[in-house]
């Protein structure tokens, strides 16, 4: 069987234009500064509007991964969206987005794998094109965290952001496009970073919102235990599983939750600062849109050379990660 080479035709982002700074959060907690920028490397986050949602964000995103793709909406087979923040339970905010740009002929569902979805979500689509049922496809990680995040909770208010990635997927030529997909889930974890408000097991209630079920609930040192062992790990395998070592990357496209776990995927893949792209100092943590936002911006910022070798790699809730090896 033949399999078509795919990769990715066009990125973009969209950010929110209020910021919310560490002294802003300074007069909302009993935090400070010093102790996020050395804690997180975070110094703002974006937050959206009132009558913004994941949606909307998404589609901005969107517009710019198509222009630069050279696609139309009307030419798209397939819409996903990573999110943790959907607009709604559903329909799903693929589902939203798929009116919204008017791509009437595209297929359109939302993917739950928290902050490695964006991952999970080119996994599953790149195979869709090499396997030629699918031609031209959006993946997109959208999040408004702000909605879920308790700005009384020190732990976690300081952490979130909101925003959009988007990137286009498509037939790109031999030797180009994604090389490997790393995917893992450890549903033992789970407990350590959820929400469990509003599902079937809690269902929204005057004592769910009471109980504050509604926000992100995080055991931070256990997650970032976790984070330091498989950013790296799942890195080094997707590039044995691509054929490749280490030293071939050009740039890696870390999840941007703390620039401590950063540094240690950086240390075990003896990987300088310069090729790491890094952008948690503006925008925080934005859960499944970090990687697509970060990728976007290595893009616009010129970091993303005809056939660099680029790696993905991610982590979160599930728990779950993810890493890719591609081609650019
Ligand atoms: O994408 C989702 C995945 N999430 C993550 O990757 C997050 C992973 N975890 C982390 O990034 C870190 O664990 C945090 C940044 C959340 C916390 O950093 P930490 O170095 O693990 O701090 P800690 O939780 O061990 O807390 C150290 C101290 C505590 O005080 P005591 O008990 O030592 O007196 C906390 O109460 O820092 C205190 N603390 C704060 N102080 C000022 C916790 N949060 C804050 C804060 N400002 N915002």
């Amino acid at each position: 069987m033949n399999v078509q080479p795919v990769g990715i035709l066009g990125t973009g982002k969209y950010v929110p234009e209020r910021i919310l700074t560490n002294h802003d959060l300074e007069q909302m907690v009993e935090t400070n500064d010093e102790w996020i920028v050395t804690r997180t490397g975070m110094k703002e986050r974006r937050i959206a509007a009132p009558e913004q949602a994941s949606s909307d964000l998404a589609y901005e995103a969107s517009l710019i991964a198509l222009r630069n793709a050279g696609i139309a909406a009307e030419d798209l087979d397939l819409i996903v969206v990573a999110t943790i923040t959907p607009d709604m339970s559903f329909p799903s905010t693929a589902c939203v987005l798929q009116h919204k740009l008017g791509a009437r002929k595209a297929a359109a569902f939302d993917l739950s794998a928290a902050c490695s979805g964006f991952i999970y979500g080119l996994a599953n689509v790149s195979n869709f094109i090499a396997l030629g049922t699918y031609k031209y496809a959006l993946v997109i990680g959208a999040e408004c965290l702000s909605r879920i995040t308790d700005y009384t909770d020190r732990n976690t208010c300081i952490l979130f952001g909101d925003g959009a990635g988007a990137v286009v997927l498509g037939p790109v030529a031999e030797g180009r496009g994604f090389r490997s997909f790393e995917l893992g889930a450890d549903g033992s974890g789970g407990e350590l970073l959820k929400i469990e408000g509003g599902g079937s097991r809690h269902p929204s209630s005057p004592s769910s919102i009471e109980q504050k079920r509604h926000y992100i609930y995080m055991a931070g040192a256990e997650v970032f235990k976790f984070a330091v062992r498989i950013m790296g790990g799942a890195a080094e395998e997707a590039l044995r599983k691509a054929g490749m070592g280490k030293e071939r990357i050009d740039l890696l496209v870390p999840h941007q939750a703390n620039i401590r776990i950063i540094q240690s995927a950086l240390n075990r893949l003896d990987l300088p600062e310069e090729k790491c792209m890094i952008n948690l100092h503006k925008y925080g943590n934005v859960s499944a849109a970090s990687i697509p936002i970060a990728l976007a911006e290595a893009a616009e910022e010129g970091r993303l050379k005809e056939g660099d070798c680029v790696v993905l790699v991610g982590f979160g809730g599930g728990l779950t990660w993810g890493a890719s090896v591609l081609i650019w």
